[in-house]
């Protein structure tokens, strides 16, 4: 078992690197199944997700080489079969990528159900309503997804909720469908838009990505493409939340500050001042916190996948702040570990009202998915005394090298192995 252990209360200072979007590397890498060519994805991150999902990709028949820490080239040349298998889906959400990818490549996909951050209910509907209108059968059974057509035809789709896990799957079985694909309703995230632009690369003739209508014209065939990934945009967030929790001073470089707006205004009202530049943002703390209210939305509103961090911050601020999640049913479990370290946080439903506490105190405490890890090491670097964060596996599916780029900006952070054997004999 691996745990971080956080000494807290350094001030943060120096500057960060952001890595490639996550939610971005997790469909172009499958969607390179789509080309009958080679391709080239830079800027890949480093973290398990994408471990996983080149371990897919393998045990599909491609060819996947790393020509350099994060750089892949994946050759799709010699796909033998369309299944993805429990054991590897079941780890990670965007396994279901497989389905659109493999659906618009061969005209069939077999893929468990999908694993992921549990955060209440996920169902997979709209993705099954969009690949029906686009003439495949779907059923489900045995905990697998099968999805089959002998040919796909253009079609008008209208998702009932926004859903990027869609959008992205549909768009993906659209590309080679035989005429004109319309969603409505389309998730508006940035990485719709680089799955979009990296198909485009190879292609494919899309139009409206980052609008709420997108229009697909089949194409026969894709050739290959040399693509990099869009910087992590949730990745960037956590930093300069960080940055205004322990007061400190970040220039946090490889951004696209317009990804980034409703979290700097959200930071400016908490009472942090942000700096932006053509690809980097600087994010200074210090100054006293105020309370403020936050509501996820679809971009381009405050994301849920920041509502943990932010949620954090806002117990080191002085009144009462409404937190709302609009978009998972239950993603408020880490408020229970908040409370660990002396937050003051009521839950009911989908609403967290956070009463400002001024300062945290460190305690052992458990990540309970990606994003609650993430707030809790932000509460660790800010709370007084030492936290030790177990189930770190969560975090390491999603941020790449975290403890080193925390300890380049000045945290006092460690990673300990405890090995089996010994926690064995500890029970
Ligand atoms: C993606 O999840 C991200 N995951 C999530 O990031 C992110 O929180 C979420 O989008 C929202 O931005 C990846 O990109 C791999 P959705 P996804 O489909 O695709 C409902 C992180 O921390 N819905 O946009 O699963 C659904 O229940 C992760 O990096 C249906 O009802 O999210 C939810 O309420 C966590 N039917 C809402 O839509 C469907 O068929 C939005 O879900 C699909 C979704």
């Amino acid at each position: 078992m691996e745990k971080y252990i956080i000494k807290g209360g350094n001030r943060l200072h120096g500057e960060v690197t952001i890595s490639g979007a996550k939610n971005a590397a997790v469909a172009i890498l499958p969607a390179a199944l789509l080309s009958d060519e080679p391709c080239i994805i830079e800027n890949v991150p480093n973290i398990s997700d994408i471990d996983i999902t080149i371990k897919i990709l393998l045990s599909l028949g491609a060819e996947v080489k790393m020509l350099d820490k994060s750089t892949l080239r994946i050759d799709p040349r010699r796909i033998r079969t369309p299944v993805v298998e429990y054991d590897l889906a079941k780890n990670m959400r965007a396994s279901y990528y497989f389905l659109g990818a493999l659906l618009g490549k061969v005209g069939r996909a077999r893929v468990s159900m999908p694993g992921g951050c549990d955060l209440g209910a996920r169902p997979v509907d709209q993705h099954l309503k969009g690949f029906n209108s686009l003439g495949a059968e779907c059923a489900v059974d045995h905990g697998m997804i099968h999805v089959q057509a002998d040919r796909l035809v253009g079609a008008h789709i209208y998702f009932d909720v926004v859903t990027v896990g869609a959008t992205i799957n549909v768009m993906m079985a659209a590309v080679k469908a035989d005429g004109l694909t319309v969603i409505e309703n389309a998730a508006k995230e940035p990485h719709i838009v680089d799955l979009a632009n990296f198909l485009n690369s190879m292609g494919a003739d899309i139009m409206g990505a980052g609008t709420d209508v997108i229009k697909i014209r089949g194409v026969k065939a894709l050739h290959g493409a040399h693509y990099s990934i869009i910087p992590d945009q949730i990745e960037a967030g956590t930093f300069m939340v960080a940055a205004a929790a322990t007061g400190g001073d970040i220039l946090v470089r490889n951004v696209i500050p317009k990804h980034l707006e409703s979290i700097t205004v959200k930071l400016q009202k908490i009472g942090a001042y942000v700096e932006e530049f053509d690809d980097s943002i600087r994010v200074t703390g210090g100054g006293p916190l105020v309370k403020a209210n936050v509501k996820t939305m679809p971009h381009p509103g405050f994301p849920t996948d920041m509502q943990p961090q932010i949620t954090t911050l806002l117990t080191l601020a002085e009144g009462t702040s409404i937190v709302t999640e609009s978009i998972f049913d239950n993603r408020f479990k880490y408020v229970d570990e908040l409370r660990r370290m002396g937050a003051d946080i009521s839950v009911d439903g989908r609403v967290a009202v956070v009463e400002g506490v001024g300062r945290l105190m460190g305690a052992p405490v458990k990540a309970t998915d990606l994003r609650a890890g993430a707030a809790l090491v932000i509460a660790g670097l800010a709370a007084s005394g030492i936290t030790e964060i177990e189930e770190i596996h969560h975090i390491e599916r999603g941020y790449e090298d975290m403890e080193k780029k925390l300890r380049a900006l000045g945290a006092d952070m460690k990673k300990i192995s405890i090995p089996e054997s010994v926690l064995a004999q500890a029970l």
